[in-house]
């Protein structure tokens, strides 16, 4: 697989963030999703690849453009899937919250998890506490763990939290042990990279959240290094079948990173489309905008970080401006 796919796909990324950075604060989620569901797909139209979208926006009868096995780019090699969401955190955007980001990974065909759209249990961290994660163990043992492993006291892990009623025990778990918390009211995509990143203030990530959304952060931890174990959280028997359907025959089944995310290329790039712990959100001027992106490869671990300068004229995402 071409190494610049990567830098390619960070112009998919910067036009979905830049349309729908454009909604920021303007309370309609649904037109910010979309702004950027239009301007992904339309920047794909033009790379070079043989690409099929494995996680999307959904089925496709329930979803016109970006659905789960619509074909994009221009239908040469290499053949390849896409995971992506080309706006993660559609509140945060709607009501000027942080980490929402624009998405997309990369891999060879075959290689990322058909996750169905339902919840999944996760807990990730960066690369010195690889192994010290086990879901089947108590949040207290898990932190312990993560704490020796990292040779610092409890008190000084930081968990960040997805800030939902179905946490309240975990929350109350993980202050007993004495770690501190960062509750989040979206986006456990860009928690889940920062727990694996220097300097982001966060160890650990913990709780339930999005599916779809645990394949992107594997892909991502592919590429950093991190590590993550997951386990789907089917509420009825509907999301049961959907999973089956899906592909997925062991409903209970503990996934690591790299079942999730596999083989030896992944590739991730991701625009903030508001601030947060990991990317800066788009910051508009009157003549054009800056975004900052990220993406990485797993084959070399390499991660750039990229700050584009657009300009008003000419670009497909500012029409009519
Ligand atoms: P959206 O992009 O669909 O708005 O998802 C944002 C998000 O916070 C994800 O980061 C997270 O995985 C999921 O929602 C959690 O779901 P819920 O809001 O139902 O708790």
């Amino acid at each position: 697989m071409d190494r610049n796919l990567g830098l390619e796909m960070v112009r998919v990324t910067e036009a979905a963030a830049l349309a729908s950075a454009r909604w920021l604060g303007k309370g309609d989620k649904n037109a910010a999703d979309q702004a950027a569901v239009k301007a992904m797909r339309s920047v794909f139209s033009d790379v070079e690849f043989d690409g099929t979208v494995v996680i999307g926006e959904g089925e496709r009868d329930e979803a016109p453009m970006l659905y789960i096995g619509e074909k994009v780019g221009t239908g040469r090699p290499p053949q390849v899937d896409i995971a992506l969401d080309p706006l993660e955190c559609t509140n945060s955007v709607a009501f000027a919250r942080p980490n929402a980001l624009a998405v997309v990974a990369v891999g060879r065909h075959g290689h990322f998890l058909h996750a169905p759209d339902t919840y999944m249990e996760k807990i990730a961290v960066g690369e010195k506490a690889r192994d010290a994660i086990d879901l089947n163990l108590t949040p207290a043992e898990n932190l312990q763990h993560i704490a020796d492993a990292l040779g610092i006291p409890l008190e000084n892990l930081t968990v960040v939290i997805l800030d939902r009623d179905r946490h309240e025990p975990l929350i109350r778990q993980v202050r007993t042990a004495g770690c501190r918390i960062q509750l989040i009211p979206d986006g456990d995509v860009s928690a889940a990279i920062a727990t694996a990143l220097p300097d982001t203030g966060v160890d650990v990530l913990m709780g339930i959240g999005g599916a779809p959304e645990g394949v992107l952060a594997a892909a991502a931890l592919r590429c950093v290094g991190g590590a993550m174990q997951a386990r789907l959280r089917l509420r009825n028997q509907q999301e049961a079948e959907r999973a089956r359907a899906m592909g997925v025959t062991d409903l209970d089944r503990i996934y690591t990173e790299s079942d999730l995310a596999r083989g030896d290329t992944i590739m991730f790039a991701a625009t903030g489309v508001t601030n947060g712990d990991l990317l800066r959100g788009v910051q508009f001027a009157h003549e054009g905008a800056v975004t900052h992106s990220i993406v990485m490869r797993s084959n070399t671990r390499t991660i750039r970080f990229i700050e584009t300068h657009h300009s008003f004229i000419n670009h497909p995402a500012f029409e009519g401006s």
